[in-house]
């Protein structure tokens, strides 16, 4: 089986934070939800990966290069725009060939992995395999309706009353007849061909579309809250260590990763939470659910909750920083200024100034 990553697309809704980059290199515990999708897909035994890229291509290429840290090859696959997901699989057939394939959102982030996933489609004769879960609002996915028996009614995208709380996770499975799909189908009200659509047509045509169910938790995470709450999931299944330098002043709890050359000194850091390789933390607290990437200082500051991009600088914050996505090369300092409550989504090269 091949694998196939959509990471092309405009990532509006996480605006500041992608005005110029990529989405799905934006990182959750400290390690872009990109690399997490390769792994994924890595430890389920496919080694050929297309990366479809648009705007943000450059930077892609840059990050993940030919896939040798991985030890897969990888394949850009460029889409002169987001013309839609199933636009994404029609311009990727060369790569593709004949053979059997996953396509993985490049911006989903899914508990447990997918081997076992598949396996079951790869071991059976089904055209095409998608993944379901109950979602709390149904209405910003694209929406499965199962019959008695569970087999596939209906799919549609995005619904204003979905039939169901099934929604449709970025992973699919599909065999060669998917091409045929692609191909019949038009636009949807939005413009883009949509891979719902598509695997509507192959249910219509009697092909056979396997739904799996999933049961734990599963992440799109498209908004910045979502980013914060996939942080937390991942934070709280991390195996944590210590590779860095904590100082006899400070107190590190055991749910604590600090990377290498990080250095924590005279500080309170709990977790689950990551401290970035070269991240100082200096008489500073650092709260459960906080990721501080690489090259980040935080000094006589308090934060929790929180994603802080690499070289950044928070410095002197007199009251706790929580529920915040904080983008690259950013400055907080200081600054007179009340409430004391900081909740704040800031772009790359912000400079904000806090009393
Ligand atoms: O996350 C699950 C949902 O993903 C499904 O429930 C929906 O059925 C499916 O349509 C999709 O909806 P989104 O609106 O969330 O898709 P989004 O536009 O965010 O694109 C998902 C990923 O695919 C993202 O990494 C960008 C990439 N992409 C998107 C488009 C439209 C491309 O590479 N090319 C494209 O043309």
């Amino acid at each position: 089986m091949k694998g196939l990553i959509l990471s092309g697309g405009k990532g509006t809704r996480l605006y500041p934070i992608t005005f110029n980059r990529a989405k799905q290199l934006v990182p959750v515990a400290n390690k872009p939800v990109l690399f997490r999708v390769i792994e994924a897909i890595r430890e389920a035994g496919i080694d050929d990966i297309g990366i479809v890229i648009g705007d943000t291509g450059d930077e892609i290429r840059q990050a993940v290069g030919q896939g040798e840290r991985w030890g897969v090859k990888i394949t850009y696959i460029p889409q002169e725009a987001p013309l839609g997901l199933a636009h994404a699989v029609k311009i990727s057939h060369n790569f593709l060939g004949d053979e059997r394939f996953v396509m993985f959102l490049g911006d989903n982030v899914i508990q447990g992995g997918i081997s076992d996933l598949i396996r079951q489609f790869a071991d059976s004769a089904w055209n095409s395999q998608v993944v379901l879960t109950p979602v709390d609002q149904p209405q910003h996915y694209g929406v499965a309706d199962l019959d008695e028996e569970g087999r596939i009614r209906r799919l549609v995208e995005k619904p204003r009353n979905p039939p169901s709380n099934l929604a449709l996770v970025g992973i699919y499975m599909f065999d060669y007849h998917i091409f045929r799909a692609v191909k019949a189908i038009k636009p949807s009200w939005r413009g883009e061909l949509e891979i719902t659509d598509a695997i509507q047509w192959l249910v219509e045509q009697g092909l056979a579309v396997h739904p799996y169910i999933h049961r734990g938790w599963w992440i799109d995470t498209g908004k910045p809250i979502d980013m914060l709450e996939a942080n937390n999931r991942v934070l709280a299944e991390l195996s944590h260590g210590n590779e860095g330098y904590i100082d006899r002043d400070s107190k590190v709890d055991h749910l604590v990763t600090v990377e290498q050359g990080a250095e924590i000194i005279n500080s309170v850091v709990r977790g689950p939470a990551i401290i970035g390789e070269h991240a100082r933390i200096v008489n500073s607290y650092v709260g459960p659910f906080t990721s501080i990437y690489h090259h980040t200082l935080v000094e006589n500051s308090e934060i929790e909750h929180s994603i802080v991009l690499d070289h950044s600088r928070i410095v002197d914050v007199p009251s706790r920083i929580e529920d915040s996505i904080i983008g690259r090369e950013v400055e907080v300092t200081y600054s007179p200024i009340k409430p004391k409550a900081f909740k704040m989504t800031l772009g790359d090269h912000s400079r904000v100034g806090l009393l």
